[in-house]
């Protein structure tokens, strides 16, 4: 049998008088006023360790949405041995059935509260706006649970063995023999629901660590699993430090593999403890992550000026630049960088920043006190530099919220700090060149960075189109032409990159579910 691919969850507008608004506004204004107690979920239950840190609206810090408890080695070891608990079932279970939980949950998503949970949750505890927060909470994940739901049915149909006269060769996908460790970041709910779920998907269980600043909206990706039937143990939630819980989860000899997006020293240090302990385990692990981005923006002078600035805004600016997708440097020819800095200057004017409650706001607040030290540390190295101005925002202000105004910085310098180095917020970087200079200066976006996550082209000219395909090749492993690098749709574009960036294992595909099994080539004469 065979299935049609699900369509794209439909985005909600939030437009003023749809019930969708007051929906979501009534769960804002409900979760805002109270403070929740957030257990770890282990074997199903609810686990209190004492040892607990808040959760804060990064735009209003006093405002603390929960205390969440923390993993300590003995909660830890009881999260392991309920995961090994509950592989034996899972991992045998009828793959239709498994499926079955996540379709379920994307349903939840679409057509229930949960919808407004999910967005709300991530809106106060990640200080994302209502558009980013629908895309990325309900839209994203509803894509991921069904999109992996129906690559996973065509690996399983898929037999793609030839069998001579007198025999049946088949190949089987079985689950990994060991629990994965899922590590999530704070910055898409979405990745965050399919760190753990993709591998669960295929018959693995795993853990979940979820970065600290959004443990929030993880335990209510956690209480939506839950409603979805997610059985016990498949999935386990235990948020902590993350030197303490990785170290203990990777000495486990059942450790089977991680399923990683965050920074690249932390992936980097991951990779080595796995290495360090390979002797303990009982298989290679799978070790899949994304990392981080220094993502380009690309212009040649035939670029239409207005598509190309309104991708410099939103590429750079959306979610604060905390995309690892975000655009962070460009590439503007002389020619048209002056109407072009008109343009941006006039649409960054209009940009408005504050509290997540008001859907007016383009732009919110950055994640913490870490994060904002270290972006307004940058913007600070750029003021200060000959060879870089301030061409437009440059203020910030942590007194309420943790507010960063986006910020557009002008080098002569292509190779300037802020040109290389992962920022992580709204800082974009513009480097003009000449326009004869076109080759050359594209060899030269490639040699930057050691990141290729995502990157674009904007030209109308074919050949010029053509030249920055080949040149920029590996500078991108989500490589976009006349459109912002940010904002991937699963089942349309599969999302990741190498090098520095990650396995590239394309999060949102078969490429990615594959790495979750362990096949068993099966030859049976007549
Ligand atoms: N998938 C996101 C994007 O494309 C990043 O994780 O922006």
């Amino acid at each position: 049998f065979s299935v049609p691919a699900p369509p794209n969850e439909p985005v909600k507008s939030y437009a003023p008088g749809t019930p969708e608004r007051d929906a979501l506004k009534k769960q804002l204004s409900s979760m805002a006023r109270q403070t929740i107690e957030i257990p770890l979920i282990i074997d199903g239950k609810e686990i209190k360790t004492g040892d607990t840190a808040d959760s804060v609206c990064p735009h209003d810090h006093k405002t603390v949405l929960a205390k969440y408890h923390k993993a300590g080695e003995k909660e830890i070891q009881m999260a392991i041995e309920s995961s090994m608990k509950a592989h034996k079932a899972w991992s045998r279970m009828e793959w239709h059935d498994r499926i079955a939980v996540f379709l379920k949950a994307a349903d939840l998503l679409s057509s229930t509260e949960w919808r407004y949970i999910l967005n709300a949750a991530t809106m106060l505890g990640q200080s994302k706006n209502v558009f980013q927060a629908e895309i990325d909470s309900a839209a994203e994940l509803a894509d991921f649970f069904r999109f992996n739901a129906y690559y996973a049915m065509k690996i399983y149909e898929d037999q793609p063995l030839h069998s001579p006269p007198g025999m049946w060769n088949r190949m089987e996908y079985r689950p990994l023999e060991g629990f994965i460790f899922a590590v999530a970041p704070f910055n898409f709910t979405s990745i965050c629901g399919n760190l753990p779920t993709s591998p669960a998907l295929m018959g693995n269980v795993a853990l979940l660590k979820p970065a600290s600043s959004s443990v929030y909206s993880a335990y209510w990706i956690m209480k939506l699993l839950e409603a979805a039937g997610l059985p016990e143990g498949v999935i386990n939630f235990i948020p902590g430090s993350g030197s303490i819980v990785g170290k203990i989860v990777m000495d486990s000899p059942d450790f089977g593999g991680i399923h990683f997006t965050g920074s690249t020293p932390t992936f980097q240090s991951m990779w080595k403890t796995a290495a360090n302990n390979l002797s303990k385990y009982k298989s290679y692990p799978r070790i899949v992550g994304e990392t981080g981005g220094k993502d380009f923006i690309f212009a040649h002078a035939s670029a239409d000026l207005k598509a190309l600035g309104t991708a410099l805004i939103r590429g750079a600016f959306e979610y604060q630049g905390q995309k690892c997708s975000a655009a962070s440097r460009a590439y503007i020819p002389k020619s048209i960088w002056n109407s072009l800095k008109e343009f941006m200057i006039d649409e960054l004017k209009t940009v408005r920043m504050g509290d997540v409650q008001d859907f007016s706001n383009f732009m919110n607040a950055v994640i913490d006190k870490n994060a904002f030290d270290s972006i307004t540390s940058y913007i600070e190295y750029a003021k200060n530099s000959n060879e870089a101005e301030i061409l437009f925002g440059g203020n910030y202000d942590d007194s309420i919220g943790y507010f960063i105004e986006p910020t557009v910085v002008l080098t002569t310098n292509p190779k300037f700090k802020t040109m290389e180095e992962e920022i992580f917020g709204p800082v974009l970087t513009l480097y003009v060149y000449d326009d004869d200079k076109y080759e050359e200066t594209l060899h030269l976006c490639d040699e930057t960075s050691p990141y290729s996550l995502t990157g674009a082209i904007f030209a109308q000219d074919r050949k010029a189109i053509e030249l920055a395909d080949q040149i920029l090749t590996n500078a991108a492993g989500n490589f976009y032409i006349n459109d912002k690098p940010t904002g991937a749709v699963v089942g349309q574009q599969p999302f990741g990159g190498a090098r520095a960036s990650g396995t590239n294992d394309k999060a949102g595909s078969y490429l990615n579910l594959l790495r979750w099994v362990s096949a068993r080539t099966i030859k049976e004469n007549f």
